[in-house]
């Protein structure tokens, strides 16, 4: 069994953090968000995984993730050269599967509690393809099953009228028909090759196509606030079911309530923490409150300002800013300080489609 982990596409919904990085990268609760989809798949027993990244921020997911030592696995990049859709993701993959039974994982999909009894149902079950999925508000976002006494019978890449209230998540388990699938269809309304149309192609072959049900949480980051959802929900699961751990020096003028994590070499100054929250290495917090569901990330200057429910990136700093900041995701290296000179104005250098909200 091999996985398979998506890390290239556009990301142009996230835009500006995208514009400079590649989505699977941007921390939740101060871990890249690819990590996430590795461990999954390292946790249920898979050691060859294949990356997907694309010729333009490959490099960056390389450097990231190096040969997977870390995880005692081995990880096989493969280019995409053109982000045409995910059924393409796994053609241009063939010749790294081969003739194996494989997840594929989209990279930018986060759930707690594992891929495990999900891979165990797919052993069990001797189907070709199993869909793994999920209830959720707001099927038009994603693909949707039509599902008639138990079976799926149709699969729709973002109908306007869905057929469920179900997402086909991107968590997909396959043995090698998916190849004949995605070798014949053709490109979809978006231009792209729909991997809902493969699944609707060994529907309509009678190939076996099962489903699985997360009844836990999952999360497409697909939005924004996906991300600081999915950073609320990572905290809430991560710090609730642990002590605090504290490694970074908190000083005598300061309260924390709630669980947290101060990573080595942060140091929390005269200052209010509500936990869950993350702070991580070498961050200072000076004379500030910083509240539930943020995650800090290293490197950062947090001084006379309050945030809450954020995700904050590495060498961001946030000076004495009255209004407390939150729902709100700063890229890295990102300044907000308040100035002193007069005449008293508000001075902005923004990147290409940055979002204020004063
Ligand atoms: O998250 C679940 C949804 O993912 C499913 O419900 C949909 O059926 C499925 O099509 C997909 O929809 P999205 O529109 O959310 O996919 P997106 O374009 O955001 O890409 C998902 C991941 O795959 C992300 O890691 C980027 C990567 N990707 C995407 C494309 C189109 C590639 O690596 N190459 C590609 O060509």
């Amino acid at each position: 069994m091999k996985a398979l982990i998506t890390a290239g596409g556009k990301g142009t919904r996230l835009r500006p953090i995208t514009h400079t990085n590649n989505k699977h990268l941007i921390p939740i609760a101060n871990k890249p968000m690819i990590h996430y989809a590795i461990e999954a798949v390292v946790e249920a027993g898979i050691k060859e995984i294949g990356i997907v990244i694309n010729p333009d921020t490959g490099n960056e997911i390389k450097e990231a993730l190096g040969n997977g030592e870390k995880w005692d696995i081995s990880l096989t990049y493969i280019i995409q050269e053109n982000p045409i859709g995910l059924a393409h993701v796994v053609k241009v993959s063939e010749s790294f599967i081969k003739d194996d039974s494989f997840v594929f994982y989209l990279g930018d999909n986060v759930i707690v509690g594992g891929i495990k009894r999900f891979l165990e149902e797919f052993r069990n079950s001797n189907n070709n393809c199993q869909l793994v999925l999920s209830k959720v508000k707001d099927p038009q976002r994603f693909g949707v099953p039509e599902i008639k006494k138990g079976k799926i019978i149709k699969v729709e890449e973002k109908p306007k009228a869905p057929k469920s209230n179900f997402a086909v998540t991107g968590i997909y388990f396959y043995d090698s028909h998916i190849f004949e699938a995605v070798n014949n269809i053709k490109p979809g309304w978006r231009g792209e090759l729909e991997i809902s149309d493969a699944h609707q192609y060994l529907i309509d072959k009678e190939y076996r196509v099962g489903y699985s049900e997360i009844t836990g949480w999952w999360k497409d980051t697909g939005k924004p606030e996906d991300l600081i959802e999915a950073n609320r929900l990572v905290l809430e699961q991560i710090i609730n079911h642990k002590e605090s751990i504290i490694q970074g020096k908190v000083d005598n003028h300061s309260e924390i309530i709630g669980k947290v994590i101060i990573e080595k070499e942060a140091k929390i100054l005269n200052s209010n923490i509500l936990g869950p929250v993350i702070i991580g290495k070498n961050t200072i917090v000076e004379n500030s409150y910083i509240g539930p569901f943020t995650a800090i990330y290293y490197d950062c200057q947090i001084l006379n300002s309050e945030i809450e429910y954020s995700i904050i990136m590495e060498k961001s700093k946030i000076i004495d800013i009255e209004t407390r900041i939150e729902r709100s995701i700063l890229g890295k290296s990102i300044e907000i300080v308040k100035g002193n000179s007069r005449p008293k104005t508000q001075r902005f250098i923004l990147g290409d489609q940055s979002n204020i909200k004063l």
